[in-house]
C-alpha cells in the first residue's frame, strides 16, 4: 500500500539501502568523470513522501557536495488521468497520491536543510514549461 500516509517511513527504511548503493555508485561515477565544481543541481520528478529525495540528499551530503541544490517536482495528487493510456493500463489515476504537508513533515524529520531543498508543487505540464522554468529556479521555497 504505497499510498498509505501511515507507511512512508517503513517504505523509506526498506528501499533506502538499495537506493543508497545505486546513488553512491552514480555520484562516484560522476565525480570520476567530471570536476566537483561542474556538478549541478539534483532534480527529482516524483517526490511522493520524499524517500528517494532524502536518500540522495544524504548521499550528496556524504560526498561533501555542499553546492548541490535539490528540486523536487510533484503534484502530490498521484498519477494523472492520462495514465489510463499508458503501459496497457498497468497504472491508475491517483495512484501514488501523497500529501504535500506530510512530505514536508517527513523531510523535516529527516533533517534536510530547506535552504537547499525546494519542492515544486504542481503537474509537470504546468511546472516544467518555458513560462515556469525561470520562476521556480529563483523563487520557489518549500517552507
Ligand atoms: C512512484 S511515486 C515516486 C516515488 C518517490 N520517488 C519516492 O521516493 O517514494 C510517483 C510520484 O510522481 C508524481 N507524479 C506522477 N505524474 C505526475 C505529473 N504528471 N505531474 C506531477 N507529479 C506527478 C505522483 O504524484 C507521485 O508522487
Amino acid at each position: 500500500m504505497l499510498g498509505n500516509p501511515d507507511r512512508p517511513i517503513i517504505i523509506y527504511l526498506k528501499l533506502t539501502p538499495m537506493l543508497e548503493r545505486e546513488y553512491i555508485k552514480a555520484v562516484r561515477w560522476i565525480l570520476e568523470h567530471d570536476d566537483r565544481e561542474a556538478i549541478g543541481d539534483y532534480l527529482e520528478f516524483g517526490v511522493f513522501y520524499g524517500s528517494s529525495l532524502t536518500c540522495m540528499y544524504r548521499v550528496i551530503e556524504s560526498f561533501g557536495l555542499d553546492n548541490v541544490r535539490f528540486f523536487g517536482f510533484d503534484s502530490f495528487e498521484g498519477l494523472p488521468k492520462t495514465t489510463i493510456y499508458d503501459d496497457q493500463r498497468s497504472w491508475r489515476p491517483e495512484q501514488f497520491k501523497s500529501n504535500f504537508r506530510y512530505a514536508q513533515k517527513n523531510l523535516n524529520e529527516q533533517g534536510i536543510n530547506w535552504n537547499r531543498v525546494f519542492l515544486v508543487k504542481g503537474c509537470f505540464s504546468d511546472t516544467l514549461n518555458d513560462d515556469h522554468n525561470d520562476s521556480w529556479r529563483h523563487s520557489y521555497r518549500s517552507r
